[in-house]
């Protein structure tokens, strides 16, 4: 009987494809994936350490487990990713249980590492070299690449895929825990990414997104030329039946011209463009050592919205940052009401050890101050989100089918159902529809929108 596995994701789209990836691996070793950790040999947990809360709830589930593994030892309990690279050997202190710990640079090696476990080789450990332990090769040979060949069915959507166009982070920003625990930024050769949408391409994949920390920063060299991420582009836009590329996180001061012109003239990049602010303050921005200025932020969000008109762009920020005063915070306030982003995500701060903020200054924003701060930025910009959505009533546009929506899940299977799909904006349209459309790009009229959905019905034509 073939040995059931199941994994469990947190964390950003990184920690998705590596799970996508891993889950495929485990597949081509004989594995089998279950729904539930009852049901399985191997409870894995792909984690992530970028704040406090995702940390609480691996270790609370872990926790979860002591009993289950006291029933049933040979069950085994993996600890994947961000957390497993931070954390290490703690991991096997906190909670003794646990078998495995894999950094996300030592993915590869999971089906081998559940082989020794089966052999009686005990709890096993593999994470790459802390960034102080060695030269920049050492240390970026240290996270091995993770992106082999890929296999349609592992995927959880055949006609949207992601691929990982650059690994690591450079950038160090004083609060962020993502350079420590993914390494260096390392650009993968353009043939490579070429090859691998290719290969995409031929299974049906319609839309792609491209995926780095800071994905506007992406160089290679090839046919003794540099290729930035605008001549990425350019090269991939070749390739027939992608339908879409987006790419997602851009870093504001790489937001080029040459990169805004080429959304604006490939007609299959998306208009949609990931540019987290993190703060309106420049004396925040300056602490978190972000390199660019309230006012460049501005200026790159006029230039982008010059060159490419109607580009959806989104952004993250952070309350509470060590020393951010009230004054600070107007300034984010102003920041979000004047830039109209199709959306945020908001973070309140957690100081994460090892980094510079934890290191150099005091977490002295109260957490209800965060929490006031975080409700009062969310509110803005859901009244902005719900603006900007209105005026798509009565429009038609075209979606990405993507499938059942959450509600529908829950019903009895029939053909009429309630579908989701995404437009180029990366907005969520919710429609009634024959479960055929799934896979297809459909015009479909918005008919009801809010601040996070769009309702709408297909155009027949
Ligand atoms: N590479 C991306 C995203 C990194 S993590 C970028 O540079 O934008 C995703 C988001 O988590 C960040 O944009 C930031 O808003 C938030 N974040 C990172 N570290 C955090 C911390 N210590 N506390 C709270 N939020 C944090
Ligand atoms: Fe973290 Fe900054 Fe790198 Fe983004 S750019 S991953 S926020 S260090
Ligand atoms: Fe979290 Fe690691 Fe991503 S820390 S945000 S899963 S790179």
């Amino acid at each position: 009987m073939a040995k059931c596995f199941y994994i469990e994701t947190v964390g950003c789209q990184m920690n998705v494809l590596d799970s996508e990836l891993v889950a495929a691996s485990l597949r081509r070793a004989g594995y089998e994936a279950v729904d539930s950790p009852r049901k399985a040999d191997a409870i894995l947990f792909n984690t992530c350490s970028v704040r406090q809360h995702a940390e609480d709830k691996i270790y609370s589930a872990l926790g979860r487990l002591k009993n289950v593994k006291e029933h049933y030892p040979h069950k085994v309990i993996g600890v994947l990713g961000c957390m497993a690279q931070k954390d290490r050997e703690q991991i096997f202190k906190r909670a003794p249980h646990v078998d495995l710990v894999v950094g996300p640079g030592q993915l590869a090696q999971l089906p081998s590492l559940l082989e020794r476990i089966a052999d009686g080789r005990g709890p096993q450990i593999e994470v790459s070299l802390d960034r102080k332990a060695g030269n920049r090769r050492e240390i970026e040979e240290s996270f091995e690449r993770y992106d082999p060949a890929r296999d349609a069915p592992a995927r959880p959507f055949r006609h949207q895929a992601m691929v990982r166009i650059m690994l690591g982070c450079d950038k160090f920003c004083t609060y962020c825990i993502v350079p420590s625990v993914r390494g260096p930024e390392q650009s993968r050769p353009v043939e490579e990414i070429e090859s691998e949408v290719r290969h995409l391409a031929d299974q049906g994949c319609l839309e792609v997104t491209l995926i780095g920390q800071t994905v506007n920063s992406y160089q290679s060299t090839a046919d003794g030329r540099t290729f930035r991420l605008s001549d990425l582009l350019y090269r991939l836009d070749g390739i027939e039946g992608i339908r879409r590329f987006k790419f997602v996180t851009n870093y504001p001061r790489h937001m080029t011209t040459d990169l805004l012109e080429a959304v604006r003239d490939l007609k299959r990049v998306s208009p949609y463009l990931h540019v987290p602010a993190q703060s309106g303050s420049n004396a925040v921005l300056k602490r978190m050592k972000r390199g660019y200025t309230v006012e460049q932020y501005r200026e790159m969000l006029a230039a982008t919205r010059e060159t490419v008109p109607g580009a959806a762009v989104t952004s993250d920020f952070i309350v509470g940052f060590c020393g951010e005063t009230e004054d600070d915070f107007q300034q984010t306030v102003d920041l979000v009401r004047q830039s109209r982003f199709r959306n945020s995500f908001i973070f309140k701060y957690s100081p994460r050890a090892g980094t510079k903020s934890a290191e150099l200054y005091e977490d002295d924003v109260p957490d209800e101050v965060k929490r006031r701060r975080n409700n009062e930025l969310l509110a803005i910009q859901n009244a902005i989100s719900d603006e900007e959505n209105r005026p798509l009533l009565g429009r038609t546009v075209e979606i990405l089918v993507e499938g059942p929506s959450k509600a529908s899940r829950k019903q009895p299977a029939g053909d009429m159902l309630q579908l989701t799909g995404r437009t180029v904006c990366d907005r969520i349209v919710v429609f009634q529809g024959h479960h055929r459309l799934i896979g297809t790009i459909l015009p479909v009229r918005i008919t009801q929108t809010n601040a996070f959905t769009l309702f709408g019905e297909p155009v027949i034509r």
